[in-house]
């Protein structure tokens, strides 16, 4: 077996791998190599790769059950192929795709359904010339530098994720909208949660959650807040700068991450995306998706006192 090249990118994550042709079948040492990097590393780089979607699929199959992306609109999916989520810019049939802005505010893949994705595949087909770069948090780093204080707070606090959340989802076709607002009822998941393969526990909060289970929307807001900008202080990032080729993969079980529209919006950014199924439910459907203000907490402490 060739030797592979591992260079890490960032000290909170990101880690690239060189010497491994992804068209070529994975043998069993080399795919436990670059699954062990994943866990440690959160976000690998394999630069210079050239895959048909179907060495795509075949690559990421190693890695995980791939998912049907059942959750998406079908218009944004390959046309040969469901396990291949198409996010793209261009203008086709006189229409915006559906992920013409997919990603542009913190989130972890699929937090707003009961079953987060495990990971994702992203493979880099058009990039416009500057910009389009994608950012990852570790939210390892983000739970285990918060105060203990805070971390005896919200240890066993749930959060209230909501599709309607994505930034700029009012800009999509309203039928699309529509659609995910059917498939995608708001799910409550813990705060903190723990990886299912390395034991370590994460800070599960992104820009995707609507308020936190048992507090007034001013307190969830205040709290979300600092969380959120606690997760994605740059020290806890990396940011990845798109080259043609690239194929980054992921780990979503503890990581959130951005898709910037810092670039020049009538260029065509193109990305095939595989996406790995989350191996357990660690969500609910909310029965109640209504909150609290604090007046309406002060009148029913009135009402009881
Ligand atoms: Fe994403």
């Amino acid at each position: 077996m060739s030797p592979i090249t591992l260079t890490p990118l960032g000290f909170a994550a990101g880690a690239q791998i060189s010497g491994v042709d992804l068209r070529e079948p994975l043998s069993n040492a080399r795919h436990q190599q670059i699954y062990d990097a994943w866990l440690q590393h959160i976000v690998l780089v394999f630069p210079g790769q050239d895959l048909t979607p179907e060495q795509q699929i075949a690559f990421s199959r190693r890695f995980g059950v791939l998912d049907r992306h059942e959750s998406q609109a079908s218009s944004t999916l390959h046309p040969e192929h469901r396990e291949i989520l198409v996010l793209s810019n261009k203008v086709v049939g006189g229409k915006k795709s559906g992920t013409h802005n997919s990603g542009r505010n913190w989130h972890t893949d699929l937090s707003y359904t009961t079953r987060p994705a495990k990971g994702a595949i992203l493979h880099c087909k058009e990039k416009p010339p500057v910009g389009g770069d994608t950012m990852w948090a570790n939210l390892y780093l983000a739970l285990e530098t918060l105060s203990p204080n805070i971390r005896r707070l919200i240890e066993d606090m749930e959060a209230l994720h909501d599709v309607t959340l994505i930034r700029g989802i009012e800009q999509r076709d309203p039928s699309v909208i529509t659609g995910m607002k059917q498939r995608n009822p708001p799910v409550i998941h813990p705060v903190v949660r723990t990886h299912p393969e390395t034991g370590r526990k994460s800070l599960l909060v992104n820009q995707r959650i609507r308020r936190f289970i048992g507090m007034s929307d001013e307190e969830s807001q205040s709290l979300l807040a600092m969380l959120n900008a606690h997760a994605t202080s740059p020290e806890f990032v990396y940011r990845h700068r798109w080259s043609l080729g690239d194929v980054v993969m992921w780990d979503n079980r503890c990581s959130c991450h951005v898709a910037l529209g810092d670039f020049d919006q009538t260029r065509p950014r193109v990305m095939f995306r595989c996406s790995l199924e989350g191996e357990v439910e660690t969500g609910r459907i909310a029965q109640d998706a209504g909150g609290s203000d604090r007046q309406s907490m002060i009148q029913a402490v009135a009402a009881v006192s």
